[in-house]
């Protein structure tokens, strides 16, 4: 039985055709912002699968990313680690590239965000190709933390029902439409 409350989130999510380009069908969470009780729903689905994870960061991946992790980290009682788009940071950071469509962008941290051994989940509102989610696992794993898994709220039809990148599963509550 479909848990009702992905319906009303997946209910939530406008799509928005042609945007940013032509043919780009944009998944826009914004909408479901609008309704506390969606929203609510969505950080509690994942605050109840991280609870006894002994999962101490929270990483959200610029720029919806950040509307989820901390709401879901404060529930943790985890800190929250900001992955950026470049030259954000004020401090000293280490920097991942990926590949988009046309060129190439990347995501950063600060030193000393995140500790070696530390367990921590990345949060972001959509995975498409999946290049923003193994810059950031690579970031994390660079300074020796255990990424337990990646979590979004929308995904591509493949990524549903349990997919890996970068060996580390992708947990995604509703599929893309
Ligand atoms: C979107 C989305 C993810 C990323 C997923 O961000 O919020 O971060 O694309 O795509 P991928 O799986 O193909 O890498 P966007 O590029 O629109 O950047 P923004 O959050 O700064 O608007």
């Amino acid at each position: 039985v479909a848990d009702p409350r992905l319906q009303a989130i997946k209910a939530a999510i406008r799509v928005v055709p042609h945007f940013p380009k032509p043919g780009i069908m944009f998944n826009d969470i914004t909408t479901m912002l609008l309704r506390p009780k969606v929203f609510k729903d969505a950080v509690e689905i994942f605050v109840d699968r991280y609870r006894d994870m002994s999962i101490s960061a929270v990483a959200g991946v610029e720029a919806r990313g950040f509307i989820f992790g901390p709401p879901i980290a404060l529930a943790l009682g985890a800190k929250f680690i900001p992955l950026r788009k470049p030259k954000k940071l004020p401090g000293e950071v280490i920097s991942e590239s990926y590949v988009l469509e046309y060129g190439t962008d990347s995501l950063e941290m600060h030193v000393g965000a995140a500790q070696p051994g530390e367990r921590v989940i990345i949060i972001d509102d959509l995975v498409a190709t999946g290049g923003t989610l193994c810059a950031a696992i690579n970031l994390l794993e660079r300074v020796g933390a255990d990424v337990v898994e990646c979590a979004c709220l929308i995904g591509l039809p493949k990524f549903k029902g349990g997919c890996w990148l970068n060996g580390k599963p992708v947990y995604v509550l509703v599929d893309c439409r």
